[in-house]
């Protein structure tokens, strides 16, 4: 049996009236850039997050680079990230001319570890931006007090985690800022790009609102210089529609990982994601460490099961910040570790059992066509 690694379709499909009613709505009204159903998102979205307000934009690159750029950060300031997250979070840092400092991951969560942050800071630190990789929240208690000693903001990356909690608050709304992509395929997609932040800071908040909108704080008035990244109203109202659905696709996403774990936990070398206390984990990707990867790689494809690998090159050594900061094989160990044993399964709320169970299958035989080896 075929399984794809992520099915768009059999999400919409279900939802597919109500999708072409939301978006002939907007049509109707014409509010297509910024306007009406883009402030509801915002406000619901807030709601969701427990912030006092949220921000939309035209992605979560956008979302990144723009809370940067609100907090005054820029040329001569550095920004404290992880190498093992998606290439926008440093790209996101660089952009505002600033320098991304890394810090390694943990062995367990693959988020950002506390223990080697402090040695990090300098008197251009910042902010501190922690990613909420793959669904599960960083350690945010040990990351906010070593912020808070240094006088430093901490900007949550969570592009990964929505609905995601720590300690029961959500993901986004435990530190200065948080910033969400709605790339089509995350936990809460768009059928295009957007992105958002939310905060409890209304001056931050407002700044945003400026800035996402070349700089006006009124028609034709410019205080500051800023860009044009408007969320468009027909992502706004897809995703009102779709943040109904996200508590109950996460719980899904839950489920689905549960069943992947319970089995794959026995398996010869292959290790499960880890699910770390006080954290609650939305699986926006299911990543498994597997020694022998290349094998269990020949046979998934094989098998047609789908499969990805996040991320098989940590941002440092991507040749392009190789050039920028000079970063060599050996910096950040645990990250380089992981890109080498990484794979993504097949993760997505309308999975059903005959398809986990084929999954769960191939890496069976993977593993044992290694022992047999
Ligand atoms: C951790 C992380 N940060 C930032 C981004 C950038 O978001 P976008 O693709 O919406 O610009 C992504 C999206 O893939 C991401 O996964």
């Amino acid at each position: 049996m075929k399984v794809p690694f992520i099915d768009l379709k059999a999400q919409h499909l279900p939802i597919s009236d109500e999708l072409r009613r939301v978006v002939s709505e907007v049509v109707e009204s014409a509010d297509f850039s910024g306007g009406s159903f883009v402030q509801k998102f915002e406000e619901q979205f807030a709601a969701y997050c427990g912030t006092k307000h949220a921000v939309g934009v035209g992605s979560g690159t956008d979302a990144l680079w723009l809370t940067m750029k609100a907090m005054g950060i820029g040329p001569g300031d550095e920004v404290i990230t992880v190498p093992m997250t998606f290439f926008a979070t440093a790209e996101a840092i660089t952009m505002t001319g600033a320098r991304p400092v890394f810090v390694d991951v943990d062995r367990e969560s693959f988020t950002l570890d506390p223990e080697h942050l402090e040695k990090a800071i300098t008197p251009r630190t910042r902010a501190i931006m922690p990613v909420h990789l793959f669904g599960q929240t960083a350690s945010m208690d040990a990351i906010n007090e070593i912020a808070h000693r240094n006088g430093i903001p901490v900007i949550e990356d969570a592009s990964q985690a929505h609905g995601a909690t720590y300690k029961g608050k959500k993901a986004g709304s435990l530190a200065h800022a948080g910033c969400f992509s709605f790339y089509p395929a995350k936990n809460l997609g768009a059928m295009g790009e957007a992105g958002a932040i939310v905060t409890d800071n209304g001056d931050l908040a407002e700044m945003l609102r400026c800035l996402r909108n070349h700089g006006q704080d009124s028609k034709n008035h410019h205080p500051v210089i800023g860009w044009n990244s408007r969320m468009d109203g027909i992502q706004a109202a897809v995703l009102q529609l779709k943040l109904r659905r996200l508590d109950s696709n996460n719980e899904l996403r839950r489920r689905h990982a549960m069943a992947y774990s319970a089995a794959l936990d026995s398996f010869d070398g292959i290790v499960p994601p880890c699910e770390c206390v006080d954290a609650a984990h939305v699986y926006h990707i299911y990543a498994i460490q597997a020694i022998d990867r290349e094998r269990l790689i020949k046979t998934l494809t094989e098998q047609g099961i789908g499969h990805g690998i996040h991320y098989p090159v940590p941002v440092h050594l991507q040749p392009a910040y190789r050039k920028l900061l000079g970063h060599q094989p050996g910096d950040f160990p645990v990250s380089e570790q992981s890109a080498k044993r990484f794979i993504s399964l097949p993760m997505f709320p309308e999975l059903n059992e005959m398809q986990i169970a084929a999954v769960i299958d191939t890496v069976r035989n993977a593993v044992n066509s290694r022992r047999a080896a």
